[in-house]
């Protein structure tokens, strides 16, 4: 199936590595043009290097972080000086860290509403005019399965990613009408650096070990096993491409099978 990409603009944040990176890797193989972003600029160099290897394609870089109030404006700008419109935008960064509600601060909760939920916000809405001169206009938040299902001691991402999944439906509404898409995807564990520092979290916090973690992990999830963040990747690529061009307001998970939840 040709997913419609070739010459598409795309911009992802966070991918300098992991699900981001991954999401990026896919976009270039389907001949996008392809931005990719994270807070340091040897990072998103050698992410550049990296995938020029693996596609022979190479991808811009907007160097920035996310959570900074300029970010948005300045990384479309630069996107209307190089490009003159996008065509996918997939809001994503690090996720927040690890507590409870009695371990975690104030700052730590206001970080975290900046870091996964007014970030995607701001973005998409610096974002609209250029997505407004596309003809196939397609906003994609990467947000988590914990809106479906709490993780263990994630209480930041359990609570603070439905805001941004209520944001990702109410878009799909409202911007239905412009030929808009907006969707959400759901990931569940997926082997990155996150998921292996939240084992160790989790480790010191139960007394165990990283691999009895992921053990414990993997014997969760239908599929039993962690997935690649390839796996995640072409499930992404494909919901922001045109070839699913009837698919708006979608929360899909891609997790395995574990969250025990009919819907
Ligand atoms: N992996 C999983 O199992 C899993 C499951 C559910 C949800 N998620 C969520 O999915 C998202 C991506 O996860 P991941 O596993 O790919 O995370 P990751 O391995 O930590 O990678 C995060 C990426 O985002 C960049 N980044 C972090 N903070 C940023 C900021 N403030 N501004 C710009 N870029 C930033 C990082 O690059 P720099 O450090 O160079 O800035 C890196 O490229 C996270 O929100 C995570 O919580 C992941």
């Amino acid at each position: 199936m040709d997913l419609g990409l070739t010459d598409k603009i795309a911009f992802v944040t966070g991918s300098s590595r992991g699900l981001g990176y991954a999401c990026a890797e896919v976009l270039l193989l389907e001949q996008a043009k392809t931005i990719i972003n994270s807070r340091s600029l040897q990072n998103l160099q050698s992410a550049k290097e990296k995938l020029l290897n693996s596609t022979h394609q190479m991808a811009d870089l907007f160097a920035g972080d996310v959570t900074a109030q300029n970010f948005a404006g300045e990384s479309t700008a630069f996107i209307e000086s190089k490009f003159g419109k996008l065509d996918l935008l997939i809001t994503n960064s690090g996720g927040p860290p690890p507590g409870t509600i009695e371990t975690l601060t104030d700052q730590q909760w206001q970080d975290a509403i900046e870091l996964s939920f007014l970030c995607h916000m701001r973005l998409i809405r610096a974002a609209l005019p250029l997505l407004r001169k596309s003809e196939c206009p397609s906003i994609l938040t990467i947000t988590s399965y914990s809106v479906k299902q709490p993780i263990e001691n994630l209480i930041l991402s359990n609570s603070i990613r439905s805001a941004t999944v209520g944001l990702t439906k109410t878009l799909a509404l409202e911007l239905g009408k412009e030929n808009i898409r907006v969707n959400s995807i759901l990931p569940g564990s997926t082997n990155t650096e996150r998921i292996t520092a939240l084992f160790e979290n989790n480790a010191k916090l139960n007394n165990t070990t990283p691999e009895a973690e992921r053990e414990k992990q993997e014997k969760a999830i239908a599929l039993g096993r962690i997935a690649k963040p390839a796996e995640f990747a072409r499930a992404a690529v494909f919901l922001a491409s045109p070839a699913a061009s009837y698919l708006t307001g979608v929360m899909l998970s891609v997790d395995g099978g574990a969250v025990k939840g009919v819907y």
